[in-house]
């Protein structure tokens, strides 16, 4: 017996083919198959269904594979699933399957569930490369490098403090991932078509089966609304964004103009004409996936404005930009994350860089004004002059410095002067950033208290990934044990 039943004649294959899902559903069919459990378990509870057809669901349900059949000519998993039941068990007892349930409150109960895993997924990967940054702060945290502002030399830092700034924006993206958990994770099963069912679901009941911590509390909006699949996307796309500026700084340093690290062979590529070439093409298509994640928010988007409620089929086309989001920003980050790990500072090539570049100027201007009693801006005015000696002349700051001062300043009505040795000093990169009194700035001695915070960041997140994971194999275990309890009665019996 076919489930579509007499209503409507058969679909035309091209209008089943392009409106079919099973395509991208073999994502959510073991979700499906739960969700199909847990539904049937509160019937059983709620003697809405006979225990014993009950019982021959649950043992269908224990047995019935998730694969994505190329033979049924299916709309989707959904359809797949009873088919195989009613053709296998007989429309009297698979027939109960559907009773108070409807594809649509079970397809967006299958995408939370799933989505739940990807998050899950996505968290460990961002706590990766979350540690691979820390790892290198622990090797060669106090390195100077020339910190840049419009891509020019700004002022010089350190290594720990550009990749702690590049691990902070990962660490508001945990951040924003665990909050969309929460949302996520509110299970929208009783809804049924869009207006709730006179079928007696016990909806917590099931919502704690599939491992939900709450309800979805309005079962219109339950079966329409995708916000939560747009702000998934959303995040993944900020992590993208964050994964893109971290990948085009690992191509911009590893180049020979800038020669600031060397990246593992593993992760880059040779040229088939140019022998000389190794290419960083992991981080080239981390920086290109951003687009790519960018593209599938827009997307999501774009298919959800102005969609009336409740369910349109147009909800499915969102399905699949959503793994395509979730897939591809956990593969980039993972590999930054190796790239990372791999890679290491060329030391002298960076002491160079950082040395004589004029980046410390604004130290000597703050000295003006602490010691000598000018306006900042009068004091950037007479620095200012002295680096654009330095650049018409190529000689070193702190030599026109120290040549020059007074008779600059004389020019402001002011005559300051320094002793040579005390302004190279001042100009020195290591002593312009032991000056940094600032939380969060870039002083050195600050490297180790600010690594212990962020150790602590990556532990909490991990505790709280291993609890989520602990609560759904709580309720994994739960769901199988009440549908193997039911199943194992109809073989009791005969
Ligand atoms: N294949 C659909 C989807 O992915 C499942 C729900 C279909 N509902 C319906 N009324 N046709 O969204």
């Amino acid at each position: 017996m076919d489930i579509r039943g007499t209503r409507l004649r058969k679909p035309s294959d091209e209008a089943l083919a392009f409106t079919s899902s099973m395509a991208d559903d073999g994502r959510i069919a073991r979700q499906v198959i739960s969700v199909n459990m847990a539904h049937m378990a509160a019937l059983v509870r709620a003697g809405e269904v006979d225990r014993r057809v009950g019982a021959k669901c649950m043992s269908f349900l224990a047995g019935a594979s998730p694969k994505i059949s190329s033979r049924a000519k299916s709309e989707d998993f959904h359809q797949q699933l009873e088919q195989e039941a009613v053709d296998l068990l007989g429309v009297e007892t698979a027939g109960f399957l559907n009773y108070g349930k409807s594809r649509n409150d079970q397809v967006a109960t299958a995408i939370r569930m799933e989505l739940r895993g990807s998050i899950l997924v996505l968290l460990g990967s961002i706590m990766e490369l979350q540690v691979a940054l820390l790892e290198q702060v622990k090797r060669d945290g106090g390195v100077l490098v020339p910190g840049y502002t419009h891509l020019q030399r700004a002022q010089p830092t350190t290594f720990a403090h550009h990749l702690f700034a590049h691990f902070d924006a990962l660490q508001r993206d945990v951040e924003r991932a665990l909050q969309l958990y929460q949302r996520v994770n509110q299970s929208p099963m009783g809804s049924a078509a869009m207006a709730g069912t006179s079928v007696n679901v016990d909806r917590r009941y099931v919502a704690g089966l599939l491992g939900f911590s709450g309800l979805v509390r309005n079962a219109m909006d339950g079966v329409s609304s995708r916000d939560v699949a747009v702000e998934a996307i959303s995040c993944a796309t900020i992590t993208a964004l964050d994964a893109s500026r971290l990948a085009e700084e690992l191509i911009l340093w590893s180049s020979s103009e800038f020669g600031y690290i060397e990246l593992s062979d593993a992760y880059a590529a040779s040229s088939s004409i140019m022998p000389q070439k190794k290419n960083a093409v992991a981080a080239e298509m981390a920086r290109a996936k951003a687009g790519s994640v960018l593209g599938g928010l827009v997307a999501a988007c774009a298919i959800l404005k102005a969609l009336p409620y409740a369910y349109n089929l147009d909800l499915q086309e969102v399905t699949p930009h959503l793994w395509r989001a979730m897939d591809d920003v956990t593969s980039t980050v993972r590999v930054l994350a190796g790239m990372v790990a791999s890679a290491s500072p060329k030391k002298e090539r960076l002491a160079l860089a950082v040395r004589g570049d004029g980046s410390t100027a604004v130290g000597l201007a703050n000295h003006l004004v602490k010691e000598h009693g000018v306006s900042f801006r009068q004091a950037h005015v007479v620095v200012g002059e002295l680096v654009r000696i330095s650049a018409e002349t190529g000689a070193p700051l702190y030599e026109v410095a120290a040549s020059k001062l007074a008779a600059v300043s004389a020019s402001l009505g002011k005559k300051f002067t320094m002793e040579g040795e005390a302004i190279e000093s001042i100009l020195d990169p290591a002593r312009f950033l032991g000056e940094v009194a600032t939380e969060g700035g870039a002083n050195p001695r600050l490297i180790t208290k600010e690594l212990k915070a962020r150790e602590g960041d990556v532990a909490s997140t991990r505790s709280m990934l291993a609890e989520r994971k602990a609560a759904l194999a709580a309720a994994e275990r739960k769901l199988r044990t009440t549908t193997l309890g039911l199943a194992r009665e109809v073989k009791l019996r005969e």
